[in-house]
């Protein structure tokens, strides 16, 4: 069991060695797909070491072991993710790509649009991401008079962020300075320096714990129209990338597009979809 134990004196605080530093970072591949880059190894062993020292846990090889098999490590892993996952977005993160979004549900909306759409944000952190694409298709769809029929989906692994997400309150200050119309109609003031997503696009807009590395689970985001996993392949192993890039391309109706981030995967395509040749962004087309 994860416990507090006696505190230890200064100089026998635990620090993880290099054997157990890889049994952590392999326990996080394992879980998460992520592989922790070279520069980050210090942060990471840090943070481990920090969480150790705030339980006073005595012997970090049982801290490793209890959140490896106990029913208590479940929500120590959760807490130990929120620290160790890099969850950095933004709005409208990669612009190309959102223009790209825009451009081709106008196409959609002048030629008769489906009854309903629904996009994925997978890897959504803190909700940016999948408020952009609501406010995104909000806007396509209003402007063409269509009645907007949408609802977006965002997935993370981490619940912390997505508790964050949920709530949608973010600071002034995380706006683009580019799109200032484009927010400030979805933004509703709370103070000075904060706002939050209306309630409009709120409830457009449902997060839900997902890990990708289990997405063909995933039963809420069948045929769905237009997927974002942009800036979380790039933590993973080719191979992981292809095997994801492959699942979510099965969770879009044929002629539904994946949008990642560019240069993320490059020479391949998966069967039964093709690669858009527009420049700057990396989208994916199911074909069959
Ligand atoms: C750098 S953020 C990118 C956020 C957003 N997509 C963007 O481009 O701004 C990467 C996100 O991927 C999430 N993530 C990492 N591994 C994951 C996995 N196996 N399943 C689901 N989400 C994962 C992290 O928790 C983090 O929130």
């Amino acid at each position: 069991m994860i416990n507090r134990v006696t505190v230890l004196p200064v100089a026998m605080e635990q620090s993880l060695s290099d054997r157990q530093y890889r049994l952590w970072s392999d326990m996080l591949e394992t879980r998460t797909g992520v592989e922790i880059a070279r520069d980050r190894q210090d942060f990471v062993r840090g943070q481990i070491s920090r969480r150790i020292r705030e339980l006073e846990v005595e012997d970090p090889d049982s801290y490793f072991r209890d959140v490896l098999e106990t029913v208590d490590g479940v929500r120590e892993w959760g807490l130990l993710l929120d620290r160790l996952l890099i969850k950095e977005t933004r709005f409208f993160r990669h612009g190309p790509s959102f223009e790209y979004l825009h451009k081709r549900l106008l196409r959609a909306a002048d030629s008769g649009m489906p009854t309903a759409m629904s996009l994925w944000s997978a890897g959504c952190s803190t909700g940016e991401e999948a408020y952009s694409l609501a406010i995104t298709a909000d806007r396509v769809l209003s402007r063409a008079g269509l009645r907007p029929s949408f609802g977006v989906i965002g997935t993370d692994i981490c619940r912390g962020a997505l508790e964050f997400a949920r709530e949608g309150i973010y600071f002034r200050n995380v706006l683009p300075d580019s799109t200032p119309g484009l927010l400030s109609d979805h933004l509703e003031p709370l103070d000075k320096h904060r706002f939050q997503i209306s309630s409009r696009m709120r409830r457009r807009v449902c997060f839900l714990a997902d890990n990708l590395l289990a997405s063909e689970q995933s039963r809420f985001a069948d045929r769905v129209d237009v997927i974002f996993c942009q800036n979380v392949l790039v933590y993973f192993k080719r191979w992981r990338r292809r095997q994801i890039i492959s699942r979510l391309m099965s969770h879009l109706k044929i002629g539904g597009c994946l949008l990642l981030a560019p240069g993320e995967m490059s020479d391949w395509t998966p069967s039964g979809a093709r690669r858009d040749p527009e420049p700057d962004v990396l989208a994916y087309i199911r074909t069959e």
